[in-house]
């Protein structure tokens, strides 16, 4: 059974939620058997699944491929699918590409920005269809070179709470808090009565997101200062691939268990 809305608003001060990014089926049959509460099929794919520079370079037809393939994979956790850049130019056209998500396989939607996405969250709601806010960085929209880090006064501390606010009133389920103080981030979580999930964040948000190439230490070209590394897999599956050449150039595999012979057929 997957986890629904409610009891994930539900672990809110209870037990804290534990979400991962997904893109297809294998790593999410994997990620969902540890027991993740929420997949979220992130437009981070831009970057660690097609290798572009940023997170602007994917578009609906991909987030719906990717989100199919995390569902496939999925039978616990609840899917979330990340609303690509230029998907929300209104309300209405917010909407129609949820609803292509959520036909692709999406439980719910993650849409960035602060008060003037509260419109487009709110008619996305209207409709039926979970969505989760994403405040403080927004890589779609965050100007290469500034600096990521967001409440660092307290004047922007209140703006985002603001817009915190604002996305609860709208009919967000829960934030996405990215680079958020861990001052400002304690006070949004302390604020709003959905659950807060951080990305470099700090401890008091109800919930913690990676990228999974950064969690199992995949993505090389770059590495969050945020981001804690649990295994190398870059380094796993270099040194994997790199015994079955070998044993392919020696003759080693394959060995006779991988093949079969004519003797005792029939057919
Ligand atoms: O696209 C993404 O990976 C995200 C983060 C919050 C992890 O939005």
């Amino acid at each position: 059974m997957h986890r629904t809305v409610k009891e994930i608003r539900e672990q809110k001060g209870n037990k804290k939620i534990a979400v991962v990014t997904a893109y297809d089926y294998t790593m999410a049959s994997l990620l969902d058997r540890a027991g993740m509460d929420i997949l979220l099929v992130g437009d981070s794919a831009a970057m660690v699944m097609m290798g572009h520079d940023s997170t602007q370079k994917i578009g609906m037809d991909e987030m719906c491929l990717f989100t199919s393939s995390v569902a496939a994979g999925t039978s616990g956790a609840l899917v979330v699918a990340d609303m690509p850049f230029m998907s929300c130019q209104s309300p209405d056209a917010a909407a129609k590409n949820a609803d292509r998500l959520v036909h692709a396989g999406a439980h719910g939607v993650k849409i960035e920005g602060g008060c003037e996405m509260a419109l487009h969250a709110a008619r996305i709601a209207e409709h039926g269809i979970p969505v989760m806010g994403h405040i403080g960085y927004c890589p779609q929209t965050g100007i290469s070179g500034a600096s990521k880090r967001c409440a660092m006064s307290e004047g922007a501390v209140s703006g985002l709470v603001g817009d915190a606010l604002a996305l609860e009133e709208a009919g967000a389920f829960a934030l996405v808090l990215e680079m958020v103080s861990a001052e400002g981030a304690a006070r949004i979580t302390d604020t709003v009565g959905i659950p807060t999930i951080g990305i470099g964040s700090g401890p008091a948000c109800d919930g913690q997101v990676l990228v999974g190439q950064d969690m199992l230490g995949m993505y090389e070209r770059i590495r969050p200062s945020f981001a804690r590394r649990y295994r190398d897999l870059a380094s796993e599956i270099t040194a994997a691939a790199a015994e079955y050449r070998d044993d392919i150039v020696s003759g080693a595999f394959p060995a006779p268990e991988h093949g079969f012979s004519m003797k005792g057929g029939t057919s």
